[in-house]
């Protein structure tokens, strides 16, 4: 193929992969999601992302989390099954009980549906 035609053809796939990595740039967040983003930032991220506890059972990454069809456990990845975790515990993951109203466990959950950001 001549060069200036290469040239064309890699600048075309660029630009196709360029659109489609567009494509998945994240919707912003709405109020809600950002309060469970604030709680998640608060509560879990210092587990979550950074175990600055050193638990040697790793806590999981939870990027994601609701793309799967399982949580980690292997339980199926639904609101019910990851407020349970929060509400009783889990682990070496303490119980959160008490500790989020019903619109903060809400907005928790939206947040995670979200993708962590
Ligand atoms: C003290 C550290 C710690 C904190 C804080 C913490 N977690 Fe965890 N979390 C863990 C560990 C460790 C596990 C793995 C538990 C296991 O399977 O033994 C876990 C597991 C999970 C799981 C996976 C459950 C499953 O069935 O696989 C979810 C979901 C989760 N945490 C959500 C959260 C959320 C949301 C918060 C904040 C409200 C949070 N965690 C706060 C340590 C923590």
């Amino acid at each position: 193929m001549p060069i200036a035609y290469r040239r064309v053809s890699i600048g075309l796939a660029l630009c196709a992969a360029l659109t489609l990595a567009g494509c998945h740039s994240p919707a912003p967040l709405t109020a809600q999601q950002r309060e469970g983003q604030r709680l998640y930032n608060d509560r879990c991220a210092h587990c979550h992302e950074l175990n600055d506890l050193a638990l040697k059972k790793v806590p999981p990454n939870l990027h994601g989390v609701f793309d799967h069809t399982a949580l980690p456990s292997g339980a199926p990845a639904t609101d019910l099954n990851v407020e349970r975790t929060i509400l009783s515990g889990r682990g070496m993951m303490p119980s959160f009980a008490g500790r989020f109203d019903q619109e903060q466990m809400a907005a928790l959950l939206a947040y995670l549906h979200a993708g962590i950001r």
